[in-house]
């Protein structure tokens, strides 16, 4: 091809763009690309291969337009396909009748129960003040639920642990998880010092109302070891107590009974809605009871294996609900096991 030759076909290909940005669909651009583009036949691709013949000055002047009409034609032929593409996806919605404005339908994310979350709050906090955790069966002895807690047959404080026995005398469902405490002294003999956290659920023989059920939960808490004193006791629950219910908690120590313990306690905090004058969450008591705790009573140390006269402890027996029901005003222990969301998702 002549120099003029190779001008008036550019300038004929120039003119062809308009046929690549008006092409129809995506075959007929394919097409279009070919008779230009193509690597065999393309026109431009023949144009381009004709340069070689020609002087340096015209190759280069002819070359610069040849390129930039292949770079023009690329350009040309990438949007048409991008917009034919996007017609043929919009086509299809179309017939799809597809709302893509419509929003989704979410599905409900579970979470962990209020009492779960508690107790593990509960156990948290005492596993970072050195109490290691301690499992028990449900399904305990009468030698581990009472005897072996100071609580004979005939005593009356098996009144209040009422419970379901599964044969006559000797197994029952265990009514709190001071039996842990045996389970584990007698597990740790010959006698090593015992730091422990007992979480699990308990059951007493009770009638269902606002306050009471008949399967419920309890953290257990166990420290035994050679000069262990009251002070001790009254330390560590100060600890745990602020940790649970804010640094400014108040706490005191009313005496108690319980067969297990000597001297007993019910352990109060001063309610934080009224700081000690009287409310009605108080009760106009302005103290809140929220644990039993004693020093380990002689005979149940004895009973477990250890020498009273070498060691000390000291116990602690708190309800998971009630620590629950506190935190989030929460005023009946059923809603508890009802799961009802509008309670499970008021919860903080
Ligand atoms: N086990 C007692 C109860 O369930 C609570 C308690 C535990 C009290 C340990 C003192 C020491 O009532």
């Amino acid at each position: 091809m002549t120099p003029d030759q190779v001008e008036s076909a550019l300038q004929g290909l120039d003119s062809g763009l308009e046929s690549v940005r008006s092409a129809a669909d995506l075959q007929s651009l394919e097409a279009r690309r070919l008779e230009l583009l193509g690597r065999k036949d393309g026109a431009l691709t023949n144009v381009l291969k004709s340069l070689k013949d020609l002087s340096v000055e015209d190759k280069r002047r002819l070359g610069s337009m040849a390129n930039t009409l292949r770079v023009k034609m690329e350009q040309a032929l990438d949007e048409r396909k991008a917009a034919l593409e996007k017609e043929a996806l919009q086509r299809d919605l179309d017939s799809l009748q597809i709302d893509l404005s419509l929003p989704g339908s979410s599905s409900p994310c579970g979470r962990l129960h209020p009492l779960t979350r508690t107790l593990d709050e509960l156990c948290a906090i005492l596993s970072r003040m050195g109490f290691a955790w301690a499992e028990g069966p449900h399904v305990e002895t009468d030698f581990h639920n009472f005897a072996a807690l100071n609580i004979p047959d005939d005593h009356p404080a098996k009144d209040s642990h009422d419970t379901f026995y599964l044969s006559p005398g000797s197994l029952l469902l265990r009514t709190h998880t001071s039996p842990v405490q045996i389970r584990t002294l007698q597990s740790m003999r010959p006698c090593s010092s015992v730091r422990i956290m007992s979480p699990g659920r308990v059951f007493r023989h009770e009638n269902a109302d606002a306050s009471h059920s008949s399967v419920f939960h309890q953290v257990e808490g166990l420290y035994v070891d050679k000069n262990v004193s009251l002070a001790d006791l009254k330390g560590t629950l100060r600890s745990f107590l602020q940790a649970l219910f804010g640094p400014q908690t108040r706490m005191r120590l009313r005496p108690s009974f319980f067969p297990f313990t000597e001297p007993s306690a019910q352990v109060d905090i001063q309610c934080a809605l009224c700081r000690g004058e009287g409310c009605a969450v108080c009760k106009r008591l302005g103290w809140l009871e929220v644990l039993g705790a004693g020093m380990v009573h002689p005979n149940v140390l004895r009973n477990a294996g250890y020498d009273p006269e070498i060691w000390s402890g000291y116990a602690w027996g708190l309800g998971v609900e009630r620590i629950a029901m506190m935190r989030g005003r929460v005023q009946d222990i059923r809603w508890f096991y009802q799961n009802d969301v509008r309670f499970l998702e008021g919860w903080q």
